[in-house]
């Protein structure tokens, strides 16, 4: 983990409200699929802003953030050549066990992000089923790189794009029909998380999910980002996770 110098390549709008920044960092940067950068956008904005890196090679990364708040408006205006701090590698990532060759990746809202990243980890050597919702048709993104996998399904809450379903009832279709894959990736929001958490409890099928939290340092020592466990422990999100087996947390 270092605190990169990292120059905008270039920042534009990918989808409603959803923007893609790529960085050309000062020196290479070894990433596994799940892990995040921590964005310092400056000025008065002293807490950075935690977002999954989306792609990585060599120097350049790319992150695709929603606008929120401040820090990701602020981020939104800048341009190519603006010169940011980005900590980066942080937390643990997604890890896929070699007899694990059958992956679902059931993702959400800004939980589409990290799971581009397993495709562009995974994509070649492993069978992906995508399971993929959107508020609407406007906030579709990132299509081009989930139709790499082996099945992508995207849906809609308003069916505008796809069927009117979320992600987990997508997934939970498809598994209905016989397509069950080895262990489930996921993220996206808790209301997701937990319903996929119900349904893969019930099937037996093991289930990772990376989990969002407000952060401060990133590097596990504010504590402000802690999560319960289910056996009543403590964990810090941004250094024990983000990622954690969905059976290890309370959601
Ligand atoms: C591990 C991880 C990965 C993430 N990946 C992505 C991604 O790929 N794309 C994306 O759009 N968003 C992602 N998020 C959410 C993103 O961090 C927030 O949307 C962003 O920090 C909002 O900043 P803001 O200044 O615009 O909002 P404000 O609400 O003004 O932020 C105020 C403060 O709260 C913090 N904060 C606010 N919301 C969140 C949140 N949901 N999670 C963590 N901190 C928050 C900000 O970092 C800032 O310090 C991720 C969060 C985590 C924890
Ligand atoms: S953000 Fe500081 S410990 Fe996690």
């Amino acid at each position: 983990m270092k605190d990169y110098v990292a120059t905008i390549v270039k920042n534009e709008k990918i989808a409603e409200n959803i923007y893609a920044v790529t960085f050309a960092l000062d020196e290479d940067c070894q990433v596994r699929c799940g892990q995040f950068g921590n964005i310092s956008v400056g000025g008065t904005h002293l807490l950075r802003r935690p977002i999954a890196i989306c792609k990585a090679a060599g120097r350049e990364v790319t992150f695709c953030y929603q606008i929120k708040g401040e820090g990701t408006q602020k981020l939104k205006t800048m341009g190519a050549g603006t010169r940011l701090h980005v900590l980066m590698p942080l937390g643990n990532g997604f890890f896929v066990e070699a007899n694990e060759r059958k992956i679902a990746l059931v993702g959400g809202g800004v939980g589409v992000f990290p799971l581009i990243s397993v495709l562009r980890e995974y994509g070649e050597e492993k069978e992906i089923s995508a399971y993929i919702g959107y508020r609407n048709k406007g906030a579709v993104c990132g299509v081009e790189e989930f139709e790499k996998a082996t099945k992508f399904v995207g849906v809609t809450d308003d069916g505008s794009y796809g069927e009117r379903m979320n992600a987990v009832q997508a997934f939970a279709a498809d598994l209905e029909k016989g397509n069950r894959p080895d262990v489930v990736l996921a993220c996206g929001p808790t209301p997701m998380l937990r319903a996929l958490k119900a349904l893969v409890e019930q099937e037996g099928i093991p289930c990772y999910v990376s989990l969002e939290e407000r952060m401060g340092c990133g590097i596990g020592a504010c504590l402000v980002c802690v999560c319960d466990l289910t056996n009543g422990k403590k964990a810090r999100v941004c250094k024990d996770g983000p990622v954690f087996r969905v059976t290890e947390v309370n959601l």
